[in-house]
């Protein structure tokens, strides 16, 4: 007997708790487990504990100390409250979410030098918990989540090889210029939900982060725009916060800002200022496109943006967009919103379309103007001459109101002759064979019948004029779009508590 289970132990037997395959991946998760099962094989490269009753102890850290070829361990939903002791020059992700950890030691990741992905979500950790040596080993670490904890400050001596920062739903109140100066590889830093305001924030802390693209400051407490915010930014979401105004300069020289996020804030220049937020779209605040006043002197068009007086939107970009509407060659031009531009047209039908490139690689249309150059409007939006054929509204008109009028007198005729037979019947009691008018033509019947006709004539006329009069389509209404914040997910979420998503954004 104790020889089979030798043997069984030598053949790398699997403990009979968990599941193993052939991969070396060991499964001893959902199992309701107080401790580690024994005979995990030490080969094992990739351990499922999830969702068990692991505590910390020092059996625990023993048997774990033996699987020295881990790449991952899934050791989330349990009931520790250290950093597990592990040793494996392999071990690449370790996650440790939903527990109950509230300190690092100094040397908890000294012996595992390949680490990349840290989560360490939902979990006790304050600032007093570690130290700036607990991150120290970590050479290659570039995701660190430490989501749903207690922090009150933003933790000092982090590795220089992050690139992604999870500190959202923290109570971090302040950040040092000296925590942010070593993390140059930084691109995504997330500090929603925490208590930074004006004042969080040292000097050049977050000019720091010189490859910050995506920065999250949603559900705090700001009440103007960050200072000192890196170039790199591409996306910047300022979501539920405080803010009252933003200046055109607070954002001028952010060249790569393509998603500004600045819903449920505290903005107040919409009505008739709107114009300002051109883009900035908040749901509260609905603010009016640019239609460009054209007034057109024989074949000189000029263009005026009725914007002069009012601050130019951050960041914006106008362009004009106009062709000649029988043709496929679009013309485009920048506007400056604060100068009239004159432009020499052929004669025909030209469109003009302000588009607004802010926030958006794609061009949207924000609103278009059709004017007609050289020739009368013709009366179909899709341009060239009315054809002879087709009937016009004009004449559609006259023809409408020519068979009423012909119905009309017709009826009256009629009505008046058979008054005056019937007059003249019952007068002079002459012969029914000499019966003027035939029954289906008797006078009332005839005069209701003549309004009916008359009504449908005009019910008909009114509707071909809605259909012929349009000049042109109404503008389409997709200048306001709306991103799913999802795709900023680094990495797969195969655990609960992640909160990392500000919430969507509205550009
Ligand atoms: C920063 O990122 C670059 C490119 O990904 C990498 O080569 C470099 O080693 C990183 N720096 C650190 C300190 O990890
Ligand atoms: C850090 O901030 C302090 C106070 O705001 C300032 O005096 C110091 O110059 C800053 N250091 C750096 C390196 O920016
Ligand atoms: C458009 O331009 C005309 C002529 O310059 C001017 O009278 C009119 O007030 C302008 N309308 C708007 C809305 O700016
Ligand atoms: C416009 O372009 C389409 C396809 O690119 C082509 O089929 C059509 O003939 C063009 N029309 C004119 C007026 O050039
Ligand atoms: C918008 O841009 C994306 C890629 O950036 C492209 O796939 C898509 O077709 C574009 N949409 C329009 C309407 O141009
Ligand atoms: C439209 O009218 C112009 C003159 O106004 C004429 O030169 C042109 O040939 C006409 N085009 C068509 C398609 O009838």
């Amino acid at each position: 007997m104790t020889v089979f289970v030798l043997l069984l132990v030598v053949a790398g037997a699997c403990p009979p708790e968990c599941r193993c395959d052939s991969r070396k991946r060991v499964y001893c998760n959902d199992r309701g487990l107080r401790s580690l099962p024994s005979g995990i094989p030490t080969d094992t490269q990739i351990l499922y504990l999830q969702d068990n009753l692991l505590e910390s102890s020092s059996s625990l850290n023993e048997g774990l100390l033996k699987l020295t070829e881990l790449e991952a361990l899934m050791i989330y939903k349990n009931r520790l409250t250290e950093i597990p002791s592990l040793r494996s020059d392999t071990l690449r992700t370790l996650r440790l979410n939903t527990n109950r950890i509230s300190k690092i030691s100094d040397d908890a990741f000294m012996k595992t030098p390949s680490l990349r992905e840290l989560i360490l979500d939902d979990n006790v950790l304050t600032t007093f918990g570690i130290s700036s040596l607990s991150f120290r080993g970590l050479k290659k670490l570039s995701i660190l989540s430490m989501n749903q904890n207690s922090f009150t400050e933003f933790p000092q001596e982090l590795p220089e090889s992050l690139s992604a920062l999870y500190l959202a739903q923290n109570q971090i109140s302040f950040i040092s210029n000296r925590s942010t100066a070593r993390l140059t590889n930084l691109t995504v830093l997330s500090l929603a939900e925490n208590k930074l305001s004006d004042g969080s924030f040292e000097e050049n802390t977050l000019k720091n982060l010189r490859q910050l693209k995506d920065l999250r400051l949603g559900h705090n407490f700001f009440s103007s725009m960050p200072p000192d915010l890196p170039r790199s930014l591409t996306e910047l979401s300022l979501i539920a916060n405080q803010i009252m105004t933003l200046k055109a300069d607070s954002l001028k020289s952010f060249q790569s800002l393509r998603s500004l996020d600045i819903a449920h804030n505290r903005l107040q220049w919409c009505g008739s200022e709107s114009i300002e937020l051109g883009t900035l779209v908040e749901d509260a605040l609905v603010c009016e496109a640019i239609k460009p006043n054209i007034s057109v002197i024989e074949n000189l068009a000029s263009l005026q943006f009725s914007l002069s007086g009012k601050e130019s939107p951050p960041m914006s970009n106008y362009e004009l967009h106009y062709k000649e509407l029988s043709s496929n060659v679009t013309n485009a031009v920048v506007i400056n919103p604060e100068e009239n531009l004159q432009l020499e047209l052929s004669n025909g039908l030209w469109q003009f379309c302000i588009l607004n490139n802010f926030l958006s690689s794609n061009l949207s249309i924000e609103d278009c103007s059709t004017i007609s150059i050289g020739q009368p409007a013709p009366s179909t939006g899709q341009g060239g001459n009315a054809s002879e054929n087709n009937v016009g509204p004009e004449a559609l008109m006259a023809i409408v109101i020519a068979v009423i009028a012909i119905v009309s007198i017709v009826v009256l005729v009629v009505f008046i002759t058979c008054r005056r037979k019937q007059y003249s019947q019952m007068k002079y009691l002459s012969n029914t064979d000499h019966f003027y008018c035939p029954k289906r033509f008797s006078p009332n019947q005839t005069s209701t019948k003549a309004k009916t006709n008359a009504k449908e004539l005009t019910l008909d006329a009114s509707k071909e004029f809605a259909v012929t009069l349009m000049l042109r389509q109404p503008p389409e209404d997709n200048r306001f779009y709306k991103v799913d914040s999802n795709a900023s997910d680094v990495y797969d979420t195969g655990y609960s508590g992640s909160s990392r998503q500000d919430s969507s954004l509205f550009i």
